[in-house]
């Protein structure tokens, strides 16, 4: 199956969106989504709080059924596959669709090196020094070779909040995935790691397709070649997250076709 197949060079990979409706047990919490993304684009989702964006996210990398009463209808694919075809093993999915989160806790508890080797051996990369080219190019790629290569053996917790974020990014390039998911990965940051990591990002959109969440309207602004606002709408008591309008990044700023857009982009609600 072509999703299982390694790629030695990074080609480009979209993801369609149809229909997609997140639950929470009977609760839904987004309204159908429908949603492209292109290859070698950043796409940013933006919104106020509990629209919808980390939920709409997780579902793109079959996170979001991690959780036990969490599950999607509709139909996400990856190029022309379809990741929630039952054949296709989730954990697979979230190799080729990595994910980089706001806090990466889990680093605190292995070496750098370990950090980025654990994903490695998982995909079967035993050899030593295989693994070590590959733990170096990762963090080459991520921009923290040459700040972190004489502490390899330190833990996570040695490093700034800033180069933590790299070495969670490290840590998802590592098993060259064809997508990346980013989740507010600057919200715990200050504003020069911020910069940092918005250049990464401009670095690895030359070899990825990244779909970014933000609440950073700046930084969506900086960064994504197009936009997707989500709002919160009500439907009797239970608040229901809505995507309102899609485009091209500059247009979504300068000329929003929702009301709610051009009051959140301007600063008036959210
Ligand atoms: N684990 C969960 N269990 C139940 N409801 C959840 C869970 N996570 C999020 N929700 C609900 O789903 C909606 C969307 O949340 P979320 O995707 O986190 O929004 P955002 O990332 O835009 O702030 C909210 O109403 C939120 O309360
Ligand atoms: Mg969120």
């Amino acid at each position: 199956m072509a999703l299982a197949t390694e790629h030695a060079t990074h080609t480009a990979h979209s993801m369609t969106v149809r229909a997609l409706r997140p639950f929470y047990g009977r609760r839904q919490a987004v309204q159908a989504v429908n949603l492209d993304v292109r290859p070698n684009e950043i796409l940013a989702l933006i919104g106020p709080s509990g629209c919808g964006k980390s939920t709409v996210l997780r579902c793109l990398n079959r996170m979001h059924e991690a959780i036990p009463y969490a599950r999607a209808e509709g139909a996400v694919k990856l190029d022309a596959i379809d990741i929630y075809d039952p054949r296709i093993d989730a954990t697979l999915v979230r190799r080729k669709i990595g994910m980089v989160f706001q806090l990466p806790i889990a680093l605190r508890t292995r070496s750098i090196y370990e950090n980025i080797a654990v994903g490695l051996r998982l995909g079967g990369i035993r050899n030593k020094a295989e693994l070590d080219a590959r733990v170096e190019k990762a963090l080459r790629d991520a921009n923290l070779w040459d700040e972190v290569k004489d502490k390899l053996a330190l833990s996570g917790l040695a490093l700034s909040g800033g180069q933590q974020q790299r070495l969670s990014i490290a840590r998802t390039i590592a098993v060259e995935p064809d997508v990346i998911l980013f989740d507010e990965p600057c919200s715990a940051l200050d504003p020069i790691s911020t910069l940092k990591i918005e250049e990464l990002l401009l670095q690895l959109r030359e070899r990825y397709t990244i779909v970014i969440v933000t609440h950073n309207m700046q930084q969506a602004a900086r960064i994504s070649d197009r936009t997707a606002v989500f709002m919160v709408e009500r439907t009797g008591d239970l608040p229901i997250g809505v995507l309102v309008e899609e485009g091209p990044t500059g247009e979504v700023f300068a000329t929003p076709t929702d009301s709610r857009t051009e009051a959140y982009i301007s600063g008036r609600v959210g």
